[in-house]
């Protein structure tokens, strides 16, 4: 089996590139085998986005941060299973819940089937992930459950908005941190712990892949916007479509320009009317507000850069600063 490409990864070092790939390709395969139901369709509908592709990132963290202990201690690879199932799972919900019609280029699992098939399967796949889990130890179990409560007050929270007075600005990125920042900490947190890795490394490592997730969520919200599906797998400007507030638009929200204000009209009125929803994702792609997430976005980037310059001069430092250039060069 191929492994998944490396994020565009400048591994140099010959044996770190050697053991990124063959730990990909035994969590690709661990993936596929671990979803096998008794039921042929249940396996089909878990392997649906699986085999349609995807990024491995948290897989790819997980490996990472495992070079910090014993990269080949034996809960490394059901580890990075485990946060790419759990990932899959809230994909699967994810895209009922954003009316998605399009994941990893593919037909997302609602729009091949429906609903239930996806809701059901996003369960099925959250149990699986419970199972591998129980094989890693109770402190896994106990992470991976307070992660999931995180992921899910995320989900919540960004459909709620802000509470009165509350600053939206903060809410949105309190929302990153709980939906995206909190899987990718435990990436890193389960590569290094369940290497042996020494403590202080594990926190350093969960906090700056906390910093990663937050900024690959902000390139994501970014790419909502200004990507293209053949780039995304997704559909673009989904956010916009089903309301969801994202920095770009919270910035348009609080300009006072005037030259802003069709745009703010727009983006305050419903975008599920086809012209309207054209009309604002074009004029959103030319704001100023797209450079300013981007700032942010860089700002994420370098507070995780922070963190990885104190780990040990490893090959695999070299490869997580790397992965502080990608999540910003991502957005173009
Ligand atoms: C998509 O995650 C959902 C977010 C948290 C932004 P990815 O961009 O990692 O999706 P895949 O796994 O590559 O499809
Ligand atoms: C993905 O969030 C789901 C989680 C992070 C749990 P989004 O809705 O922002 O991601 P995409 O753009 O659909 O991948
Ligand atoms: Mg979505
Ligand atoms: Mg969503």
């Amino acid at each position: 089996m191929a492994a998944p490409p490396l994020l565009d990864l400048p591994l140099v070092d010959e044996r770190l590139a050697a053991d990124i790939s063959s730990g990909l390709r035994a969590v690709e395969s661990l993936l596929r085998t671990h979803v096998e139901s008794e039921d042929g369709f249940v396996t089909e509908a878990s392997r649906h986005l699986i085999e349609a592709g995807g990024k491995r990132f948290r897989a790819t963290l997980v490996l990472l941060a495992a070079q910090f202990g014993d990269p080949a201690a034996p809960g490394v690879i059901p580890g990075a299973v485990v946060v790419e199932l759990t990932h899959l799972a809230t994909l699967y919900h994810d895209d009922v819940m954003d009316e998605a019609p399009v994941r990893r280029g593919s037909p997302s699992a609602n729009a091949r089937w429906n609903n239930t098939v996806a809701i059901l399967t996003g369960d099925y796949l959250f149990a699986r992930a419970s199972e591998l889990l129980a094989g890693l130890g109770e402190e896994a179990i106990r992470i991976q459950a307070q992660t999931f409560s995180r992921l899910v007050r995320g989900q919540i929270r960004e459909t709620v908005g802000p509470a009165e007075g509350e600053d939206p600005i903060q809410h949105y990125l309190d929302v990153m941190s709980d939906k995206t920042g909190s899987l990718i900490a435990t990436s890193g947190q389960f590569g290094a712990m369940l290497a042996g890795a020494p403590e202080d490394l594990v926190w350093t490592i969960t906090r700056a892949c906390e910093a990663i997730g937050v900024a690959f969520q902000l390139s994501d919200d970014i790419l909502d916007i200004a990507s293209d599906t053949d780039e995304s797998g997704k559909t673009p400007g989904t956010d916009l479509r089903e309301g969801i507030v994202t920095l770009p638009v919270l910035q348009v929200l609080s300009s006072t320009d005037p030259a802003d204000a069709r745009l703010r009209d727009l983006v305050t009125s419903d975008l599920t009317h086809h012209d309207r929803h054209a009309e604002a994702l074009a004029l959103l792609r030319e704001n100023p507000a797209m450079a300013r997430a981007r700032a942010e976005l860089q700002r994420w980037a370098d507070r995780a850069r922070e963190d990885i310059l104190t780990l040990p001069d490893i090959p695999a430092r070299a490869a997580f600063e790397s992965l502080c250039d990608y999540v910003v060069k991502r957005t173009g």
